[in-house]
């Protein structure tokens, strides 16, 4: 079998930020609060759509890769916020790219679907199905995000990361992996009425919005042991001992998650990659996104044995041992850019608050 590797890797956060201090004027909370519970300072919203996001984060890896976007087969996009629910956001940012002889599909295993989408991507790779796969994790879901409602508004944030898997004779590549889910506990974290099984007449007589809606302390419990459970059996099957591991990117949903999914590991807590302080929770998006910084800062050596965990919606989670190849540093860089905007934060989220309620002057 063709061994696999990640040749290329990027980012597109959009610019406009709101703060821990922009949400006290919006929700009853306080920087003191957010920081201590979930250790998010920060978080980005999109004033563009998550094909938008997804695309700029593809040209970027396809340029650190030094590929062009007619050498791709593949683009899989993970994501729970797509532009519209057909087509696909992959078609959409397939046309985008002009990666004209790639097959497109979208993945929605919600927080856990980059890691989804990256082990599906490796394991087509190595059998031979697709010779390069460009996977991007891609959310705009603060658009679902009822900013009237503490217990979700001071959590998730905008972004799109990607990277691109191609095939190679070098050693290394994807060791182990997990995927799992418990759809049981759906009602933990859900968007209900965003789809077939809505009577959207009573939806719209009720005035009941479309939001995520979220049990979090139950999440939490099942998050920890699920992220952790997963990352211990990537390890063994990649035949690591722990202390094997050189860099733990876990999904960035609560510092506190994060932490107990270290200790788990036994892991110094100087391999763990944390950003979560600038971005929040960007689901898909949140591990190509962290792999990404990791590299541009020099956090990745090569041949690094990496660890990626995460846990989402579903509930549904996901590990992989990955030993990254020899190259950390990107072929090209590409020019891609959003389109401007102010950075008008509360401007940006005005049809947010003229949908569910709230803003500033609540
Ligand atoms: N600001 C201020 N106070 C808040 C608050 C906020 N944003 N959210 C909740 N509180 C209050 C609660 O009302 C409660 O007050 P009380 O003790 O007076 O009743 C108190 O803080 C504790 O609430 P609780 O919900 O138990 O807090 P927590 O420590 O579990 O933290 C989360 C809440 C959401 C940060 C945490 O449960 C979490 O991160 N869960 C996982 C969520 C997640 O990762 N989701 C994405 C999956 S990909």
């Amino acid at each position: 079998m063709t061994g696999s590797a990640i040749t290329g890797w990027g980012k597109c956060l959009p610019p406009t930020v709101l703060t821990n201090h922009d949400l006290e004027m919006l929700v009853d909370t306080s920087d003191d609060w957010i920081t201590s519970r979930t250790g998010i300072k920060e978080r980005r919203i999109s004033h563009v759509g998550t094909a938008e996001l997804a695309t700029v984060a593809g040209f970027r890896a396809l340029a650190a890769a030094g590929l062009e976007p007619p050498d791709v087969d593949l683009v899989s996009v993970a994501t729970c916020t797509p532009d519209m629910l057909l087509p696909s956001a992959a078609s959409l940012v397939q046309d985008r790219l002009g990666a004209v002889n790639a097959g497109a599909v979208d993945q929605n295993a919600a927080c856990s679907g980059f890691l989804y989408s990256l082990i599906t991507a490796s394991g087509m790779v190595q059998a031979g199905i697709v010779e390069s796969a460009l996977v991007i994790g891609a959310e705009r879901l603060t658009y679902f995000i009822d900013f009237t409602d503490r217990g979700t508004a001071v959590l998730f944030g905008d972004g799109a990361g990607a990277v691109v898997v191609q095939a190679t004779d070098e050693p290394g590549g994807l060791k182990g992996s997990r995927m799992g889910s418990d759809g049981s506990l759906a009602k933990l974290l859900w968007a209900p009425g965003s789809g077939t099984a809505t009577d959207r007449v009573a939806l719209e007589s009720n005035h009941k919005h479309l939001a995520v809606e979220m049990n979090g302390p139950e999440v939490f419990k099942k998050a920890v042991t699920a992220m952790g459970d997963a990352a211990a059996a990537v390890v063994e099957q990649a035949g690591w001992a722990l202390d094997d591991v050189d860099i733990l990117i876990p999904h960035q949903a609560n510092i506190r998650i994060i932490d107990a999914t270290a200790r788990r590991l036994h892991l110094d807590p100087a391999k763990v990659f944390i950003n979560i302080a600038s971005y929040g929770n960007t689901s898909a998006a949140t591990i190509p996104i962290a792999l990404t910084e990791a590299l541009e800062m020099g956090r990745v050596e090569p041949g690094a044995r990496i660890v990626f965990a995460a846990f989402g919606a579903g509930l549904s989670w996901a590990a992989a041992a990955y030993e990254f190849g020899s190259r950390t540093e990107p072929l090209g860089v590409s020019d891609a850019e959003l389109p401007p905007t102010d950075g008008d934060v509360m401007a940006l989220l005005a049809e947010n608050f003229a949908y569910f309620g709230g803003g500033p002057d609540r």
